[in-house]
């Protein structure tokens, strides 16, 4: 009865062995799960690539970006049945947005690249445009959508969209995942609005500060002890 007990034990320490070596990662956290805004700042910082204290706090989740990139892809195949649209992506800020975005649209688009710049390494707008790669693609008689990360002062694509209509589009629209109406400087707005957001500098999903950033699944408002030291 005795040798009986101690096999019993040996073989229960066996099982919680085996389990442990089979699913290590199986430790539970305080802090509750994945898809709570918390939890996304503490699944990157295991990665090690940034500090949580770079950011005040997460704005949008990956989940509330990827439902909202659905709607609109919704929304451009719903308006362009029967055409074929070119998207031009406003590099860099857009890369990621365009990517998800075309994939989640059903309607057969090419695509094409600007590059400007207008902010440099700072978080305030200088307001000049540089052109720094233009488009490889004439866009005469085209159904041109602008994709851009986040239309601030405007300044950006009103100086694009008057270039482009020299080039004679049969239309422009403009996408933009986010939007920040208190800070426009010039009157313009989007077609296609994802999100309208405060006036705090983000970074995330291809928006940096000073080149950083920008591979962050989630959008984060950046700590402003970041853009002021
Ligand atoms: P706008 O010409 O002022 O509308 O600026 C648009 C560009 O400024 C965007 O494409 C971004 O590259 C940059 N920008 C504006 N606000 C932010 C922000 O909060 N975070 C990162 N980049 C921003
Ligand atoms: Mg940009």
């Amino acid at each position: 009865m005795k040798n009986i007990r101690i096999i019993a034990l040996i073989l229960a320490v066996l099982m919680v062995i085996t389990t442990f070596a089979v699913f290590p990662s199986c430790t539970v956290k305080p802090g509750g799960g994945s898809g709570e805004k918390g939890a996304e700042i503490d699944n990157y910082q295991e990665g090690g690539a940034y500090m949580n204290a770079d950011f005040s706090r997460i704005l949008l989740t990956e989940a509330e970006i990827a439902g909202k990139v659905r709607e609109i892809a919704g929304r451009i195949d719903r308006d362009y049945e029967n055409r074929q649209p070119l998207m031009v992506g406003i590099l860099k800020g857009s890369f990621i947005f365009m990517a998800d975005l075309v994939r989640a649209m059903k309607t057969p688009c090419a695509v094409d690249f600007m590059a400007v710049s207008s902010y440099g390494k700072g978080s305030v707008s200088t307001g000049a445009v540089r052109i720094l790669k233009d488009l490889d693609t004439s866009i005469e008689g085209k159904d041109v959508i602008l994709v851009e990360d986040i239309l601030d002062s405007g300044l950006t694509l009103s100086y694009i969209i008057d270039l482009m209509a020299r080039s004679k589009p049969s239309s422009v629209r403009i996408c933009t995942l986010l939007d920040k109406p208190e800070r426009r400087k010039v009157p313009i707005s989007a077609d296609y609005p994802g999100f309208g957001i405060p006036d705090e500098f983000v970074v995330g999903y291809g928006l940096d500060y000073a080149e950083k950033y920008r591979n962050l699944p989630y959008i984060a408002v950046l700590s402003p002890h970041i853009y002021n030291s």
